[in-house]
């Protein structure tokens, strides 16, 4: 039996600010199981989704999700890595959705994903960005930080719920992210911070209560 995953705070955010007869999107970073690109693939009858990743467990495992659902008929997923260059004409994709993926890029390798991206969306087309912030809980515990590597940005670190989990990201403050998205040509139609308890399981059935909540930057940005 095909299993749902709920809808994390920032993904119906995102939901919300889609327009129902938007006809391509993109999102980089496919989701638990195909999960939100389903409810994007609901939410906009006529679209064709792309959903990437670079996880060939994570992408065997959604399209296993996908195949029970008739909405998948317009979802194509597909190992990519959004910092190389991307297979798809300029002007593209009318929306593009990127949750909780571009703050595992280095500096350089944000730079090259901002420009594809740039290329590939329409003129007037959505990014829709989440991504952790530099007020994350982890980093004013420097019990925590194992590295900071200065030229490419990325701060290694013990996870919080997982004592003896080991992640490495580049976290930028709201400021930041947003200085980098217009120095690209963006314009910013929206930015907020806020806080959300990530799930700590596949399954979005636990959200990490025992812990901190994380401190995300969301950013909707046009070309
Ligand atoms: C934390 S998950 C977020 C998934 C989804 N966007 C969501 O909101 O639930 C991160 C996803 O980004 C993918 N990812 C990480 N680096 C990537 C890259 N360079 N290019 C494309 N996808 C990447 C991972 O494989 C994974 O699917």
């Amino acid at each position: 039996m095909e299993k749902v995953f709920k809808s994390s705070k920032s993904e119906k955010r995102a939901l919300k600010l889609l327009d129902k007869n938007t006809k391509k999107i993109l999102s980089i970073g496919i989701s638990t199981g195909g999960s939100a690109e389903l409810n994007i693939a609901r939410k906009c009858p006529q679209a064709q989704i792309v959903a990437t990743t670079i996880d060939e467990k994570g992408l065997q495992f959604s399209n296993a999700q996908l195949k029970n659902f008739k909405e998948a008929e317009r979802i194509v997923t597909k190992i990519e890595d959004v910092s190389k260059k991307m297979p798809y004409g300029d002007n593209t994709f009318d929306f593009i959705y990127a949750r909780l993926v571009l703050h595992y890029l280095t500096k350089q390798q944000l730079e090259k994903a901002l420009n594809e991206i740039y290329r590939v969306l329409k003129s007037g087309g959505k990014l829709f960005i989440v991504a952790r912030n530099n007020k994350e809980w982890e980093l004013t515990k420097p019990e925590f930080i194992i590295s900071y590597n200065e030229k490419t940005n990325m701060t290694t670190y013990y996870e919080q719920w997982k004592y003896e989990v080991i992640r490495t990201r580049q976290f930028l403050s709201t400021q930041q992210l947003q200085e980098i998205l217009i120095s690209h040509g963006f314009k910013i139609e929206r930015c907020k911070e806020y806080k959300e308890y990530l799930y700590t399981d596949y399954e979005r059935t636990n959200k990490n209560k025992s812990s901190k909540p994380n401190y995300l930057t969301e950013v909707v940005v046009t070309k």
